[in-house]
């Protein structure tokens, strides 16, 4: 049974230590962690967290309006591609939707592009790069209240 569930800061450095900073000498904490906008969300697979991603009030210049950044999405190995990450997206999007934000964006990971495709997010700018971890783009998604 799968489970979507807000969770601490805390209980997501595991997770993040495991996935995003293996064979990377940078802490698994990131600003703005304990912030008060900033919320984390957690998939259970049978009460075990699986996977985790955090949302945090950060303006971006290309974009106007209310803005969120998505950071720290991550799935551990033996789960990935089951559409987790897809639903603790879609979960922060509709509680986004009810603080009236209206972009989601992130810096992605060049690996991790179709997977931000797949959830409805696009592209914009150039690609570059990040010391230690690679090449990204900023992606985006605009959240229209239906
Ligand atoms: C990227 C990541 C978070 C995706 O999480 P996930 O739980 O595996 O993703 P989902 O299963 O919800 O995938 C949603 C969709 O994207 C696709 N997808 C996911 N990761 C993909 C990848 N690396 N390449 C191609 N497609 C991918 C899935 O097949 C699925 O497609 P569908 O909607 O057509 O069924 C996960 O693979 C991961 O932790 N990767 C390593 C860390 C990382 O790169 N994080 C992103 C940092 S910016």
């Amino acid at each position: 049974m799968i489970e979507i569930k807000f969770v601490s800061p805390e209980q997501t450095y595991e997770i993040r230590r495991e996935i995003l900073r293996k064979n990377i000498p940078l802490t698994e904490k990131i600003q703005g962690d304990f912030e008060d906008d900033t919320f984390h969300l957690g998939a259970f697979s049978n009460g075990i967290l699986v996977s985790v991603a955090t949302f945090m009030k950060d303006n971006h210049q290309y974009f106007s309006g209310f803005q969120f950044r998505l950071r720290g999405m991550a799935t551990l190995e033996k789960v990935q591609g089951k559409g987790l990450g897809k639903q603790l997206i879609f979960k922060a999007e509709e509680f986004l939707k009810e603080k009236n934000v209206s972009i989601l964006w992130c810096n992605a990971r060049v690996v991790a592009l179709k997977f931000y495709q797949n959830c409805g997010f696009e592209t914009i700018g150039e690609e570059f790069e990040i010391p230690l971890i690679g090449g990204h783009y900023v992606m985006f998604k605009e959240l229209k209240n239906d």
